[in-house]
Formats: C-alpha cells, structure tokens, sequence
C-alpha cells in the first residue's frame, strides 16, 4: 500500500506512488481526461485522471466527483512539466470517502461578505482564509519564540474576573453564585503584574472579551490578546521590546510563508521595510500633525479610528504614539515625571491605514498614587485591594504591552477588516456560527 503524504511533502516524493487524503476543491475536463484539484489542509495538488490509465470504476468515479467530496486518491507524483516546484499527481486509483449530493453553498463567484460569514464553518476551507489562519499561526509561534528567547515565561492569567481592567463601561457581566457577578477579562494585564514578583517577565495568550458598541473594521468583542509584562523595564525599554519582537515577527512570516501571503495576493514590500528604528511622536505632536491633515481632534482627545488612518498612510514605518492625556488612558498607567497630566504609555500603530496594534504603559508603582486613581475612577473599593498589595511589598518599576492578534494579523495579511483573520468572529450582532 502507498504511504499516506501531505500535499506540501509532494517534493520529496517524486516519481513515487503516494496516497493523498483530502478534498475535491475544483474540477475541469470531461471526456477522456479530468483534471481534480485536491486539498488536503497543507496545500492544494493537480491529480490528473487520464481514461487509458485508470479502470473503468475509477473513470467513472472522477466523473462522479463533486466539489468538496472526500476522498483517498492514489497515484505516482510528477513534476510539472513547466512550473519549477509544482508536482501533480498522475492518478492510478481513487476511494471515495463521502460524496457530496448538494450543491456546495460557496462557488467561485462572488460572495457578499454576510453570506460568507453565515457560512463562516464552510469559508474557513477557502485558500485565503487557510492562508490567514496559517500566517495567524505563524505569528503566534513567533510571539512564544521571541519572548521566550528573552526570558518571558508563559503565564496563563483567568478569564472569570471580580473587576474591570480597562474601564467599566465595555464589561460583559455574569452570575457567579452566590458570590454576586464576574466579568470576562478585558486583558490579562493586571494579573500579570503580581506575576511578575514571581517570575521576573511572563507574558499571557488567551481571549478577552470587551462588549463594546464599537462596529468598525477593527473591533470585535471576542479577540485574543497577548499581554507583555516585565519588572524593572522602564517605559522607553519597553518600546524596544515591542519594536524587536514586531520586527522579529514580520522577517519569519516573509520567510515562512511566502506561499500564503502570495495566495492572498499580499504585496510584501511594504512588510519589507518593517525594520528599527519606529517612528515616535508624543500624542501632542501627532495631534498638531493631524489638525494640518484636516482632523477635528482635540488635545485631550483619543486617536480616533480615521484619524489612525490617515496618520498611518502617511509613513511606512510603524508609530509609537507615545504620553496621551492621562484622562483618556486607564488609571493603572504611570504619569510623565515631566508632566503629570501625561500618561507613559505608547500606542504602536501599525503603517497602511491599519492604526493601533499595541496598547502598553509603565505601570503606576506607588501605592498612595495608585489608590488615589482608583478612587478618582469610581472603580469598586476593595475589589483592587489584592493589585494595591503589588505596590505594599517590594514595588518596582514596571511595564508591559498587550497585542491585538486580529490587528496584527490583519495588517500583515493586508486584509480590510478583522473579523476575517479569527476563525469564528463575534460582534454585536454575529454569534453564529
Ligand atoms: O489597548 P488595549 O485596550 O490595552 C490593554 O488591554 C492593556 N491592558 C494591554 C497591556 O498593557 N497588557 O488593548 C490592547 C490591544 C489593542 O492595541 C488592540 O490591538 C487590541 O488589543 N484591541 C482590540 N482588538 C479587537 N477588537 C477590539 N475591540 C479591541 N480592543 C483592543
Ligand atoms: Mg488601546
């Protein structure tokens, strides 16, 4: 019996006979020649199915074949005769595992995106959603790798949480027992903090959930965040920490996956250029910038989501926007020495219109201070207590960062929105599939 092989090891397997388990993506010929594009979850193969070369059964079974039918296929691997590093497969014989008898409801004509995204569980097969996913995973990897190489060490922080970490108004709130209600965590940051008297620097991956009005391109309410977190790294080193590992993770996606970024027709230049140093311009300047560019936006205004936008385009290097007003930060974040009306805090945003990344801070390390701003922001007493005793025993200057994996993805994927880049998005209004 031929040994089982992934699509993507065909090229190790030249004029040998193969089993490929997969697919029916695609379909031409008629007659006495057909020609059926497999896929198999690694990559997407030709199998020529010739009438002089197979019986009569497994003619008559390619003719049967319809799109995204499952089947074993058996046959010898060929070069291409003309493409360098293509291979086909000359087809001997073909098992059906289940034939499909209706219509496959995605065809190659054009699909709006709500109907694509009613059939989300069918368009994930698609080759650019499985080419997002897998440069999604790709970036993961080398998130772990990067991080871990500098001495970060996984911590896993909890999704049930007694209280808001990034403002109260966006808090997806349920029951707990008896013990009154529990909110799904908005980011792992704040546990992070007391992980870091452990273990020095940690980081977590996981979801967080934010039940935010917001309906743009950028926003969902279910998104997974990989939060940063170091003892004694002060603000402008932790900018070098972000800078390194973006950059780091921008070379091993244009190294590793060529193929998926070609497949969503990714011009890569731009990504080329992601090297050291970022751009870095105070909130204050960039405000001036954008008034020039036309925006209303005020001095103690947050970035707005266009105003990202048209800042972005402008360079094609990523921006630290870096001392916000403190007053529409979050009340852990620590004030400039300079000017205690600035929060020391970044925003990295990412170059061709994408905008905010990575949200991080220096983390206000004085416990009078620290329970002055949670008073001054109305947060629930004694609920913050175990975060104060942070800054009771053996305080240090610290900092960390929180990515956006659906941004991230999204920008280097080059796609409009980010609900593509998450296998199952949830907005407001889409919780199904
Ligand atoms: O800027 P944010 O809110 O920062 C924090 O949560 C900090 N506690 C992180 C930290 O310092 N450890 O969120 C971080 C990132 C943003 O920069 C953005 O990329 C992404 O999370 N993000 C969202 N992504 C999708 N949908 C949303 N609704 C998002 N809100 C934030
Ligand atoms: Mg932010």
């Amino acid at each position: 019996m031929p040994e089982t092989v992934f699509i993507k090891n065909l090229k190790d397997n030249v004029d040998k006979e193969v089993k490929i388990k997969g697919w029916m993506y695609n379909k031409r010929g008629s007659g006495k020649l057909f020609f059926l594009q497999l896929r198999d979850g690694t990559g997407i193969v030709q199998a020529i199915v010739s009438q002089n070369d197979v019986s009569s059964d497994t003619f008559q079974t390619a003719d049967k074949l319809t799109m995204e039918s499952s089947l074993e296929l058996i046959g010898k691997v060929t070069k291409h005769p003309r493409h360098e590093d293509v291979f086909e497969i000359q087809t001997k014989e073909i098992k059906i595992i289940q034939i499909v008898n209706e219509e496959y409801p995605i065809s190659k004509k054009e699909h709006g995106t709500s109907f694509l995204l009613d059939n989300r569980h069918l368009w994930l097969r698609s080759p650019t959603q499985r080419a997002i996913q897998v440069i999604r995973n790709t970036i993961i990897n080398g998130i772990y790798e990067y991080l871990n190489k500098k001495g970060f060490i996984k911590i896993d922080s909890p999704i049930l949480t007694p209280n808001a970490c990034e403002g109260t108004t966006d808090l997806f709130e349920l029951k707990y027992f008896e013990e009154g209600s529990a909110y799904l965590s908005q980011s792992g940051q704040l546990y992070l903090e007391a992980a870091i008297f452990s273990v020095g620097r940690c980081f977590d991956f996981g979801p967080v959930f934010r039940a935010e009005k917001s309906k743009t391109r950028r926003h969902l309410t279910e998104f997974w965040m990989m939060d940063a977190e170091a003892a004694f790294v002060e603000h402008d080193e932790n900018l070098k920490i972000q800078e390194e590992l973006i950059v780091s993770i921008v070379k091993k996606i244009l190294k590793e996956n060529k193929k998926e970024l070609k497949t969503l027709e990714r011009d890569i230049e731009p990504l080329k250029k992601i090297e050291s140093p970022f751009l870095k311009k105070t909130h204050a300047e960039v405000v001036k910038e954008l008034r020039e560019m036309g925006s209303d936006i005020q001095e103690n205004h947050d970035l707005g989501g266009d105003d990202e936008t048209i800042l972005t385009k402008k360079y094609d290097k990523p921006i630290f926007v870096e001392k916000y007003p403190a007053e529409v930060k979050a009340f852990y974040m620590k004030r400039d020495p300079e000017n205690e009306n600035l929060a020391l805090c970044a925003d990295l945003l990412a170059p061709e219109g994408y905008g905010e990344i990575i949200g991080g801070s220096e983390r206000e390390d004085d416990y009078d201070k620290l329970s002055k701003r949670i008073k001054e922001n109305k947060l629930p007493e004694g609920i913050f207590d175990w975060y104060l005793d942070l800054r009771k025993y053996g305080s240090v200057p610290h900092s960390g960062f929180g990515i956006g994996m659906e941004r991230l993805t999204a920008w280097i994927c080059g796609r409009k929105h980010i609900r593509e880049t998450i296998p199952f998005p949830r907005t407001i209004k889409r919780l199904i599939p």
